[in-house]
């Protein structure tokens, strides 16, 4: 994909003296005080910001915190917190500026945070009046919210479509190169591991990976109504036994291409869903009707785990058991620390997927790991985000 770079404008010379504007994804929890409870998406905006102020540009930093209600400003949907941390992150000083579309008072080696960029009457439905007067804040709109890079608003669209320069900053560009080096230009075999509890939520993302991947590997829930496709019994498992007909529909579509969907031959089964359950490995024809799968089993764990290692590239989206409760964590463990292990480049994003990537201590041994939620997902479906048709059009132009 081709978008301009930020650090190419760095290197070309290009941003010394200029109003840099950085929209960010500083959507980070906060609990019932106001507390940052985890500041990960803090840390990763800071070598865009970084970057510009040692450039010498005057910068501009927002995102938006939360969903608040448009031109209704709450004291919780201020951006106080992210401004204290990242000024203790950075070391000095970061004011937060409130009311700012008209104006914003910076000078070149200062950095500002402006607030909540949600409160701005106009920014869901990317109103133009309100993109082009944040365009006119800068020179150059830096685009590094990856996390929101799914989304057509004021500040993520219309102001990338005004602003004299809109380019991708480093954390938007490195999603970018991932995605490109996972999806469009993989290193075959490429294995997408696609799990969760409902096919229902997953399905698109399912259908669009089976027309690209050489092997569908499927967990959790969703495995459950891949294997009722199958024609194996699953006892009380959660499933949707109405989506059998397009669990077989991707069966067919990955058979038809010569690729497969990995069915389990053994499961982890309990009588009830509880940390403490007994767990009984069991062959995957041996399900009872008061059985509740729990986790794959061991044999179809080592079964995967070897065709991860011989992957060229490995997507990642899911945990393949209930890996929070000990005596059902085995697969995903397993998995995880086959992709660890794998020579494949691997790339890994989800809520669910970061907390067993955490869980299992392998964050540097995955190739690379999404900082988006929704976004990630959308990539996988296929779909072109908004950030990126954007970008890659201001890129096209003389
Ligand atoms: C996220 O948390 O996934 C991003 O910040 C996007 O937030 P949103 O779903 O409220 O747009």
């Amino acid at each position: 994909m081709n978008v301009i770079r930020f650090q190419d404008l760095i290197v070309q010379g290009r941003v010394a003296g200029r109003r840099v504007f950085i929209r960010a994804d500083l959507n980070v929890p906060l609990n019932d005080a106001g507390q940052i409870t985890e500041d990960t998406r803090v840390r990763a905006s800071l070598p865009a910001i970084r970057m510009a102020l040692d450039a010498g540009a005057a910068v501009m930093v927002t995102s938006h915190l939360g969903r608040p209600t448009e031109g209704e400003f709450k004291p919780a949907d201020s951006l106080a917190p992210v401004a204290a941390r990242m000024a203790e992150l950075l070391g000095r000083d970061v004011p937060l500026v409130a009311n700012w579309v008209d104006g914003v008072d910076v000078k070149p080696g200062q950095v500002v945070l402006l607030e909540n960029c949600r409160v701005n009457k106009g920014e869901k439905k990317n109103n133009e009046e309100l993109s082009k007067k944040m365009a006119a804040l800068c020179d150059i709109f830096v685009h590094d919210a990856f996390g929101t890079a799914h989304r057509a608003e004021a500040s993520t669209y219309g102001i990338a479509q005004f602003a004299p320069v809109a380019c991708a900053g480093p954390l938007l560009a490195a999603e970018i190169d991932a995605i490109s080096k996972a999806l469009a230009n993989p290193k075959r075999p490429l294995l997408a591991i696609v799990a969760g509890s409902k096919v229902s939520t997953k399905l698109t993302i399912l259908q669009s990976l089976a027309k690209n991947v050489d092997g569908l590997i499927v967990g959790g829930g969703i495995a459950n109504t891949f294997m009722l496709a199958a024609g194996l019994k699953i006892g009380k498992s959660l499933a949707e036994p109405d989506l059998v007909g397009e669990a077989k529909a991707v069966i067919d579509a990955m058979q038809a291409r010569g690729a497969a969907v990995p069915i389990p031959t053994d499961v982890v089964c309990a009588k009830t869903f509880a940390a403490d359950a007994s767990a009984t490995v069991k062959a995957a024809t041996d399900v009872a009707d008061d059985d509740l799968i729990l986790d794959i089993g061991p044999q179809t764990a080592a079964t995967l785990a070897a065709q991860l290692k011989a992957a060229g590239t490995i997507v990642w989206n899911g945990p393949v058991g209930v890996f929070e409760f000990d005596a059902f964590a085995k697969g995903t463990e397993t998995i995880a620390r086959a992709i660890a292990e794998s020579p494949a480049f691997s790339i890994a994003g989800g809520g669910d997927t970061l907390a067993a990537i955490a869980k299992y201590g392998i964050e540097k041994d995955v190739g690379y790991i999404s900082t988006g939620g929704g976004a990630f997902l959308e990539v996988l479906e296929g779909k072109t985000l908004p950030a990126f048709e954007i970008l890659a059009r201001r890129a096209a132009q003389p």
